[in-house]
């Protein structure tokens, strides 16, 4: 599917909301699929499933171009082992509390606001750009012990993981005083 198909479909709506408006209520619960969810179970306050539509967080990390750059190219990505560089982008809102991430300093509080999008590209040693590492801020009760982020991993045109994505989290844990998100030279 090309990228104006995606922006004439029914999800185009979806995506122009999350991406133009930090207003949850304008941004529509839509249904989908998990590849591997390894987390907990769902809930919200009024008791229904909070679901993420993969095909919506897909498109919009897709369209990460759109995006606002939040680090340089980086050469560190030693702990994402198959990338020889990696570049951050975010949602706009994302983009103060991304920069507050003190990495050496974990004990720094950051959260990110509900359709936060974080798309990590990943790099080869040529500069080729093989795959994006994906974390979506999902409506409450989505995940509540990964702090309701939606992870995603794609590869070429695979998606590889999706969800609530255990080893992502594991990893990403160590960063709970930040919400989840690393920032860069934490793990050094
Ligand atoms: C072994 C630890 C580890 C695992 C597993 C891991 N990450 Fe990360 N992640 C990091 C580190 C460290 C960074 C900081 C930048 C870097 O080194 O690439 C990071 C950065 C990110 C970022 C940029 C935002 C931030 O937190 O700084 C995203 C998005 C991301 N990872 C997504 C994922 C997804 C999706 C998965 C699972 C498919 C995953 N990560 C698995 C360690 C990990």
């Amino acid at each position: 599917m090309t990228r104006a198909t995606i922006l004439h479909s029914t999800f185009g709506a979806a995506l122009v909301g999350l991406l133009a408006c930090s207003d949850p209520e304008r941004v529509p619960r839509a249904t989908g699929t998990d590849v591997d969810d390894d987390g907990a179970s769902d809930s919200s306050e009024s008791g229904a499933p909070v679901e993420v539509d993969l095909a919506m967080v897909r498109a919009a990390a897709e369209a990460y171009a759109d995006l606002a750059p939040l680090t340089d190219v980086h050469e560190l990505a030693e702990t994402h082992a198959d990338a020889a560089a990696v570049r951050v982008w975010g949602t706009p809102d994302a983009q103060d509390p991304f920069e507050a991430i003190d990495p050496d300093d974990p004990t720094v509080v950051a959260t990110f606001p509900v359709d936060t999008i974080l798309v990590k590209e990943h790099f080869d040693s040529d500069g080729g750009m093989f795959g994006l590492n994906v974390m979506y801020k999902a409506p409450e009760g989505y995940n509540p012990a990964g702090n309701d982020w939606y992870w995603l991993e794609i590869r070429g045109d695979e998606i590889t993981h999706s969800g609530r994505v255990g080893f992502c989290m594991d990893c990403h844990e160590a960063a709970i005083n930040s919400d989840f998100v690393v920032g860069f030279g934490k793990s050094q």
